[in-house]
């Protein structure tokens, strides 16, 4: 659904940056981790940087429902005139992609953590309910869903962005803006 203003709304502009912050720290904090700590010879940064990264990733569960939501009330502005109905159908693609991913890999995360028999906190206040019990066979499988799915997450983040950078700087329209600017 698209509307005929050039700019998304302020709350859909602040969702978009803030959740856009969030997924990044979280994706560095959670590759640094996996892949350059062990609990052998890092034992109290390990688990302080696991800590983190679930306290912050697991506000996105919250924020999509909103986001979504506000998606839906709220249409986009329509895509430049200038690209070709197979580029658009490629962005929207994109676009759902990024809204499955911000769902299904916080998601991911939890089932992950639960399985292992850990929590799932949300900004050092408060435990999502436990879905699932630890359960080492369902970890074997929930443990790589979340490392791919959150790889398969970065490349498609770096293209969103990627994108944005070519829009502004290349094709001089005016996409990069709806997300940043507010009518005069
Ligand atoms: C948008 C949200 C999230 C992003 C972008 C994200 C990203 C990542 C990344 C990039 C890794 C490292 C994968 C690797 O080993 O290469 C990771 C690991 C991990 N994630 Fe997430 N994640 C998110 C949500 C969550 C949530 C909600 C939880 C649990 C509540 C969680 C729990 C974990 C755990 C326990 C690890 C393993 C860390 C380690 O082995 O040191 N993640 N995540």
């Amino acid at each position: 659904m698209a509307n005929n203003r050039h700019y998304y709304t302020r709350t859909a502009q602040l969702l978009h940056w803030i959740m856009a912050i969030i997924f990044i720290a979280a994706w560095l904090i959670g590759f640094y981790s996996g892949n350059f700590l062990t609990f052998e010879n890092n034992e109290a940064l390990k688990s302080d940087a696991i800590d983190l990264h679930k306290n912050i990733a697991t506000t996105i569960i919250f924020l999509i429902v909103i986001r979504i939501f506000w998606r839906y009330t709220h249409p986009a502005p329509q895509l430049p005139d200038s690209m070709s109905p197979a580029m658009k159908k490629f962005a929207h693609l994109g676009h759902l992609a990024l809204y499955l991913i911000l769902v299904a890999l916080p998601i991911s995360g939890c089932l992950y953590s639960w399985s292992a028999g850990h929590p799932a906190p949300v900004l050092y206040l408060f435990e999502i309910p436990r879905l699932v019990n630890p359960d080492p066979a369902l970890m074997a499988i929930t443990h790589p869903v979340h490392v791919y799915l959150s790889w398969f997450a970065g490349l498609v983040v770096m293209g969103h962005l990627l994108a944005a950078l070519k829009h502004h700087f290349i094709d001089k329209d005016r996409v990069l803006e709806s997300m940043t600017k507010q009518p005069k």
